[in-house]
């Protein structure tokens, strides 16, 4: 089926840093729910309808699925089955750096494990080149990204979690080697504001764009958890969200930062996506999904991302660090 002839006409893009890529404000994030061990049917609809709703830009990274690996193949079925014909409207990124398979190459930083993890998520995708490279991990790969770039097996180079002086490193490496840093892509929500303390600076001084993921703290800024855990939530399965996230403090602050998305007229998770997008240093927001509602639902966001200074404050009141960023080691580690 052809895609949406609106599609262009539904969304803002940004421009990324000072390149001349342009990302859309809410891109979609294929980390959970889009494996082997989820529905086809769902995932490819997600896929789908986004594309039709004028989101370009889909991220993914080798282990994404469950099981790891899955997500890429599952993204290349779809692409090749049904948007081949897009491949130029499309920006595709992956990234590597945690365990993808045993032994001292399948994880971490080396030339040899980065560059093997490309070649293997092309394969994984059935694609000759991926738009934006990522390493997610540590610091000592940036001629490996770099590498990536020259072959064009990438076309731009990204860093994910790294704090702020790594993140001024990894530029500088970068700028030597005539590949720009082009995209950082660090967890950042109302209840996880580690990018404040100094990265969104950076990022806006060194011209790098900023793709916040987790905006919705991996759906714990939602109403869903308000009354116990639903049995299909994120929280309920075994992985990335601990059900020990869910603290009485946190919930309190859920509770309360609804209250005001409530007198905004929208719904919690349009409030914390709008406010991760006030900040001028970030070019997108990248949310996950397990349903095409949900990623309905998020896109509402841009309908009211204004903000008044008394609701900053109210929302600031609420808005505290809630123990999520588990993320926090690698942004450290060399
Ligand atoms: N670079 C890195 O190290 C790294 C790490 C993590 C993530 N990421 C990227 O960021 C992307 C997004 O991460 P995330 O999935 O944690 O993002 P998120 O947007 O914070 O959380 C997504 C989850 O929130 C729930 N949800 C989403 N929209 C909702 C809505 N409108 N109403 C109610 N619930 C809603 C769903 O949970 P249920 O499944 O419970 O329904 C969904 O799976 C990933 O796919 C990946 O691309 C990158």
């Amino acid at each position: 089926m052809d895609p949406a002839s609106n599609r262009y006409q539904l969304l803002p893009y940004a421009r990324c840093g000072f390149s001349g890529l342009k990302l859309p404000r809410i891109s979609l994030g294929l980390w959970q729910n889009f494996g082997s061990s989820s529905s086809f049917e769902n995932a490819r609809d997600m896929i789908l309808k986004s594309f039709d709703h004028g989101i370009t830009h889909f991220d993914l990274a080798n282990n994404y699925g469950p099981p790891p690996g899955s997500a890429e193949e599952n993204f290349g079925r779809i692409l090749s089955t049904d948007l081949a014909a897009y491949r130029d409207e499309l920006i595709i990124s992956t990234k590597a750096g945690y365990l993808m398979w045993p032994g001292p190459y399948g994880e971490w930083g080396s030339r040899k494990y980065l560059l093997a993890s490309l070649e293997r998520s092309l394969e994984r995708m059935k694609l000759d080149y991926v738009d934006i490279f990522y390493s997610h991990r540590v610091q000592e790969t940036m001629g490996a990204l770099a590498t990536a770039v020259q072959s064009g097996k990438a076309l731009y180079a990204g860093i994910s979690s790294y704090g702020p002086e790594r993140t001024r490193e990894a530029a500088a490496i970068l700028r030597d080697l005539k590949v720009p840093c082009v995209i950082h892509q660090p967890s950042y929500s109302l209840l996880n504001r580690w990018v404040e303390g100094g990265l969104l600076d950076v990022l806006e001084q060194e011209g790098i764009g900023c793709i916040a993921f987790s905006p919705l703290a991996q759906g714990l800024l939602t109403t869903k958890y308000l009354n116990g855990i639903p049995p299909s939530a994120r929280a309920a399965q075994e992985g990335s969200f601990r059900t020990s996230m869910l603290t009485p403090k946190n919930l309190a602050n859920v509770r309360a930062l609804n209250d005001i998305a409530q007198k905004r007229g929208q719904s919690l998770a349009q409030m914390a996506i709008a406010w991760v997008l006030k900040n001028p240093a970030i070019t997108s927001a990248l949310v996950g999904a397990s349903s095409w509602p949900q990623i309905q639902d998020s896109l509402g966001a841009l309908q009211n991302n204004a903000f008044t200074p008394a609701e900053l404050s109210q929302i600031d009141a609420h808005a505290s660090d809630g123990g999520l960023n588990i993320w926090a080691a690698s942004s450290q580690s060399g």
